[in-house]
């Protein structure tokens, strides 16, 4: 089998929708005199972990801003869950944007607010009429969830390890019980070890909650521990989508350096030795200890 490229026709959307809750087709993105994407298509299969990966400034975390509806793309048009993107402040798209939750490059947790405050800002935005207690109860569940002590829930941001922000941001996004889930990044910062028990908090989430997962990274640990799929881009669009083998049967110079690469192959022995030993290299419970110590 070989990875899907951009050159394949893509099938028209407004159909199997149920199959491919992410569609994109023919996607333009422009700042000024930088084109980003041009002609880009995406198609995000259901209850996939899917990597996506391209160099520093290529437009991932434009793409998924895209896809979220917070980038009014130049031309090009985009479907998530049979429903399509214009612009996710408006009301009609309200539907849409309470089945999904995202973690943004970076955290974005409000530094004023706990982290059980911060979990609650998307209930009592999407569910006002939820009473103060329920509120608080499914808060608290979700910060649990993401694998965070119940002390954590009354901490400010600032008082959190970088691996713990990351949790509670995972515990915002897991609010409304989305059927979508976007990471930009979330591994970046972490300590392989937090990184490694983040990873596997991810895929167990994903299979317990039966997710269907865009995962922006730079991280090939997670590439080959955790996602069924990667899409790659670069020249302003995916240039290839596919398992790790299939994209590495392709020519493309920048995906063969970037597997080929000294990290990508540490990347791989690591993945085979823990393969070998039949089950994850690092206990998640350990990962979790450490990166809260
Ligand atoms: N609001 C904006 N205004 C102008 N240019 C922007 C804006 N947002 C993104 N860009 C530009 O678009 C390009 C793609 O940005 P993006 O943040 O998507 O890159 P990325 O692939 O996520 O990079 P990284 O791996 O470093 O996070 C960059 O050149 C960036 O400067
Ligand atoms: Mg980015």
């Amino acid at each position: 089998m070989t990875a899907e490229t951009a050159c394949a026709e893509p099938a028209p959307l407004g159909s199997e929708s149920d199959l491919f809750p992410i569609r994109v087709r023919g996607l333009k993105n422009v700042f000024g005199p930088h084109t980003v994407h041009e002609n880009l298509d995406l198609d995000v299969r259901k209850g996939e972990i899917l990597g996506v990966v391209g160099g520093s400034g290529t437009g991932k975390s434009v793409l998924m801003r895209s896809i979220i509806g917070l980038q009014i793309p130049e031309a090009g048009e985009i479907e998530v869950l049979g429903s399509p993107i214009t612009d996710a402040r408006d009301d009609d798209d309200i539907d849409i944007r309470c089945r999904w939750g995202i973690l943004f490059q970076g955290g974005a947790l409000f530094s004023t607010l706990t982290v059980a405050e911060n979990v609650e800002v998307p209930l009592r935005e999407f569910y006002p009429e939820i009473d103060d207690e329920l509120r608080h109860e499914i808060a608290r569940y979700k910060v649990l969830l993401s694998g965070l002590p119940a002390e954590a829930t009354s901490k400010y941001p600032s008082e959190l390890s970088g691996g713990m922000k990351k949790r509670a941001g995972l515990a915002r996004a897991l609010a409304l019980d989305p059927e979508l889930l976007f990471l930009d990044e979330p591994t970046a910062g972490l300590d392989p070890i937090g990184a490694a028990a983040f990873d596997q908090l991810i895929r167990s989430l994903q299979q317990t909650l039966g997710l269907t997962v865009f995962l922006i990274t730079h991280d090939l640990d997670t590439l080959y521990e955790i996602c069924d799929r990667v899409a790659v881009i670069a020249d302003k669009r995916v240039i290839a989508v596919g398992t790790i083998p299939e994209l590495l049967a392709t020519d493309h110079p920048w995906i063969k350096d970037y597997f080929n690469g000294p990290r990508g192959r540490a990347a791989l022995a690591a993945n085979e030795r823990q393969d070998r030993h039949g089950g994850a290299a690092i206990p998640a419970p350990l990962g979790i200890a450490a990166e809260q110590a």
